[in-house]
């Protein structure tokens, strides 16, 4: 049988990977010098100072929606909770549809939308939304 003839040399790698890795650690914060064994925070990453950073605008890709009366009282009174494209995304709607959905908006969603906005913002829908009225 043939004898391993650098014993030697392999405990002593084991030792040096041993102490890498626990240099390792030690760097990554998980052991403190004087407690080795308990668990700590990573330390910070260190920010560059001179790090540029810029963010272009953010699209907003609002819908061109139809022009005529009630189209602002609708962006004022429907944009507080998601964008008027909900109105653009949907199929043309017979207007009793349209008079359903605001007022789901207002009793089921909880939009404060006065009556007489309410009002206004159907008569636009049903002026530019419905399937005999709908353009684009
Ligand atoms: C209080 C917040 C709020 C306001 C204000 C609001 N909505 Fe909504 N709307 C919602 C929520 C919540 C949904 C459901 C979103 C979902 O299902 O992902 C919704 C969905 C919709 C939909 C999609 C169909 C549906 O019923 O889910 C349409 C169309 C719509 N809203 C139109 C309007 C119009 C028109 C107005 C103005 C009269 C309006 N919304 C105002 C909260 C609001």
């Amino acid at each position: 049988m043939r004898r391993f003839k650098w014993p030697g040399i392999t405990i002593l790698s084991l030792f040096l990977l041993a102490a890498i890795a626990l240099r390792a650690d030690f760097r990554a914060g998980y052991y403190a010098p004087t407690e080795p064994g308990a668990m700590r925070q990573a330390l910070p990453d260190v920010f560059s100072t001179d790090a540029n950073y810029s963010a272009g605008q953010f699209p907003l890709l609002e819908p061109a929606l139809a022009t005529g009366d009630g189209k602002e009282t609708l962006e004022a009174d429907c944009s507080l909770c998601h964008t008027p494209r909900f109105v653009t995304m949907q199929p043309p709607l017979p207007a009793e549809t349209w008079a359903a959905e605001v007022e789901k908006m207002r009793k089921v969603m909880g939009a404060s939308i006065p009556d007489d906005d309410a009002k206004k913002i159907v008569e636009y829908l049903s002026a530019h939304y419905t399937p005999e009225t709908r353009k684009r």
